[in-house]
């Protein structure tokens, strides 16, 4: 099974750059055009939240214009940046298979593994949580196949990456989580967005792993000190590839021009 991920797409309302500056909305094109390219497809795309920037209707809508072209089907969640009463009501129940509008939470049935995701938002608060609703559902559901593969997806990574703007804003409910997701060997990894970097750490064993952003990459300063920028990068996504084998391979894939391959065997020493 071949997994998609996109994050943190921060589109803004028609004809307008995020903050400006950010050309996300064509970066997201763009990296719709790669993966409707890809060879074999994803059997589906995810997409992590911060779909917008703002959480408007209007950049909803263009979020969702773009995210339509895609060939895979794909399944969106809300970030912080973003309001779920209009992420469901905009993407419908197709891409947005959620319970309730109360918490975006849903079960995708995939092929060889079951993808679950539990909303860890705070409506306009930037930080995560998970309160004992949210883990009594989640723990509900990963006890229904217990003996099935099962990846966990959020926008925020329930734990801390040292990456300061993102760890201050804090997430609720950590330990919370993380007594569920324990109690539940089948869960092979979970997958977030919300840092803008590609990132991976282990927490009680469970591979925790961020995909960057559509092109607004978070400075790096493990000294703590220094409050985050952001720095225009080519937009890029992940590959999670399940492999005959059962173990979760992941690819960072750049989205930049045409590109060009050189064969090794071609390749004369000057
Ligand atoms: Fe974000
Ligand atoms: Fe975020």
């Amino acid at each position: 099974m071949l997994i998609a991920h996109i994050s943190d797409t921060h589109i803004e309302g028609w004809g307008r750059k995020t903050f400006g500056i950010a050309p996300m909305a064509e970066n997201l094109a763009r990296c719709v055009d790669h993966i409707n390219g890809l060879v074999p497809q994803p059997d589906l795309v995810l997409v992590t939240g911060d779909i917008t920037n703002h959480g408007s209707r209007e950049a909803m809508e263009r979020a969702a214009s773009i995210l339509r072209d895609l060939r895979a089907p794909f399944y969106v969640i809300p970030g912080n940046h973003d309001r779920r009463d209009v992420l469901a009501d905009v993407f419908g129940p197709t891409a947005c298979p959620t319970e309730s509008t109360e918490f975006i939470n849903y079960v995708i049935e995939g092929p060889d593994l079951r993808l679950i995701t539990v909303d860890s938002t705070v409506p306009g608060a930037p930080g995560g949580e998970i309160c004992e609703e949210r883990a009594a559902w989640l723990d509900r559901r990963l006890s229904e196949r217990p003996d099935q593969p099962t990846v966990i997806f959020m926008h925020h990574p329930p734990v801390r990456f040292h990456v300061p703007e993102t760890d201050m804003d804090g997430f609720e409910g950590m330990d919370r989580f993380w007594q569920v997701v324990g109690k539940h060997p089948q869960v092979v990894r979970i997958l977030a967005g919300h840092i803008h970097l590609a990132a991976l750490t282990q927490w009680q064993g469970v591979t925790v792993s961020t995909a960057p952003s559509m092109g607004m990459r978070l400075t790096l300063d493990l000294t703590l000190e220094h409050p985050s920028e952001y720095i225009l990068d080519d937009p890029a996504f992940q590959l999670h590839y399940w492999s005959e084998e059962q173990h979760l391979i992941t690819f960072t894939v750049p989205v930049r021009g045409p590109e060009v391959s050189y064969p090794f065997a071609e390749v004369t020493e000057s």
